[in-house]
């Protein structure tokens, strides 16, 4: 079967409800949580994809047991200290940095040398951000260069740690959090905004982990954690799946669109600020409260005039995973858009920075960029009549649907490769697009 799509036409307009599959951020922490459970923890709505099988295997391997059927799950674990840890374990997080960031985190006290092996994409990575921490604890972690493969030897005497984080980076503090449930005393992390879903399923389970905000930080104190209480949860659906929707309806011409039950988690929500700066009608339906997340149906409609954004860095951290998406809308916006202190962009699956400028630039759109900026000078009336190929890019599964959209909603030829790139976070999202094209 060939790996690449081809598209020639835009997208003709739809009034239309849609569902997203599940969370990747929750499904994984679902599996590891679930996994240091005593007992039986059950999912519905996992995301089942390539990122989430990863973490799935991961505990298999470390003796904890799983039903999976369809998107239901079943996971029997052994508590926080009953992995079944056997000598030359390799596990292989493939392109998962928030999967093998975060195991890592729970393996702090292996008494045998784990392996830990990723993907092309993975191993370019940079894992010296959790090693150096986790070291600090008292594990003993080698790694390639700055990454995968790395080796991470625990220890019985593990000890608290004062750290800081200031990079914002959701992985480094929930690796963190892992360790300190695993370990004697109290580990402080001054964490800088992130995703907080391990902070809040923490606080569901009743776990001992403390949080104080104070500005744009988090005050976070965790202390070893002698039972963790099964999980039973519906993973809501994932705001960065649905971003793709979202533009393209944006982008359209004369469409609507209601997404269901997606996780409008407040640090999870840049896109919606950005996009709303941007003149894009957007509304949350039937806000809900599930479990210490927020969860909401997403309204959107095609926007006539769109505005360009000097992007607030305050929102970089709510919407890091949306920039590449993001880019289209400044790319049909009146004037120029600016993004800054959005380096870590660099650091993702590929140099995403990269590719967003790459991709804008082949549609003919002028950019200005740095190691941490863009500027975007958008073009209202943007049509593309060439053709675009898309190739090469570490198959970096938000390239791959940011390239569809953009076909899709600015026309030209486009062939895109690595279709199966989808795989890692979003199966379905050929299949939704179909769905609403009919
Ligand atoms: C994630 C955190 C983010 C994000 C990634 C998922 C997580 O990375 O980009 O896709 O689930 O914790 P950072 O660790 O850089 O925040």
């Amino acid at each position: 079967m060939s790996n690449f799509i081809k598209i020639s036409n835009k997208i003709k307009n739809y009034d239309k409800t849609i569902s997203v599959s599940g969370d990747k951020s929750l499904s994984i922490r679902w599996v590891l949580f679930s996994s240091m459970a005593k007992g039986k923890s059950i999912a519905s709505n996992l995301l089942l994809s390539e990122d989430v099988l990863a973490a799935i295997n991961a505990i298999k391997k470390l003796g904890a047991s799983v039903k999976l059927k369809k998107n239901h799950c079943t996971i029997f674990g052994n508590g926080p200290d009953g992995y079944k840890y056997k000598k030359n374990i390799v596990i292989n997080a493939k392109n998962s940095g928030t999967l093998g960031r975060l195991i890592m985190g729970i393996l702090v006290n292996t008494p045998f040398k784990i392996k830990i092996i990723g993907d092309k994409s993975l191993s370019k990575r940079d894992f010296k951000r959790i090693a150096e921490p986790l070291s600090k604890f008292g594990a003993k972690i080698k790694l390639t260069e700055k990454g995968l493969p790395l080796t991470i030897l625990g220890s019985k005497n593990l000890h608290s740690i004062k750290y800081v984080e200031n990079r914002g980076s959701a992985q480094v503090k929930s690796s963190i959090i892992f360790a300190g449930l695993k370990s004697e005393g109290k580990t402080i992390i001054k964490a800088k905004k992130s995703r907080n879903h391990t902070e809040l399923l923490c606080k569901h389970l009743d776990l001992p982990v403390k949080v104080k905000r104070v500005k744009n930080y988090e005050i976070i104190e965790v202390q070893k954690a002698k039972e963790i209480k099964p999980l039973n949860y519906k993973i809501p659906s994932d705001i960065s799946s649905g971003s793709f929707f979202m533009v393209l309806t944006a982008l359209s011409n004369n469409s609507k669109l209601l997404i269901k039950n997606i996780n409008i988690n407040p640090s999870r929500i840049g896109i919606i600020t950005i996009l709303k700066k941007m003149g894009v009608v957007i509304e949350f339906k039937n806000q809900q409260n599930y479990k210490g997340e927020i969860v909401a149906d997403i309204f959107i409609k095609s926007s006539k005039k769109l505005k360009a954004i000097n992007c607030p860095i305050k929102l970089n951290s709510g919407a890091i995973d949306e920039f590449l998406i993001i880019f289209l809308v400044a790319a049909k916006a009146k004037g120029v858009s600016y993004f800054k202190n959005i380096s870590e962009l660099n650091e993702k699956e590929s140099p995403r920075l990269k590719w967003g400028k790459k991709i804008l630039n082949k549609m003919g759109i002028k950019t200005i960029t740095t190691d941490s900026s863009i500027k975007i000078f958008g073009n209202p009336d943007i049509k593309i009549n060439k053709q675009i190929v898309i190739k090469n890019f570490l198959k970096d599964h938000r390239v791959f649907m940011t390239s569809v959209i953009a076909a899709l909603s600015f026309g030209g030829s486009w062939k895109i490769y690595d279709k199966d790139s989808i795989n890692t976070s979003f199966p379905s999202f050929l299949i939704k697009l179909n769905n609403l094209a009919k």
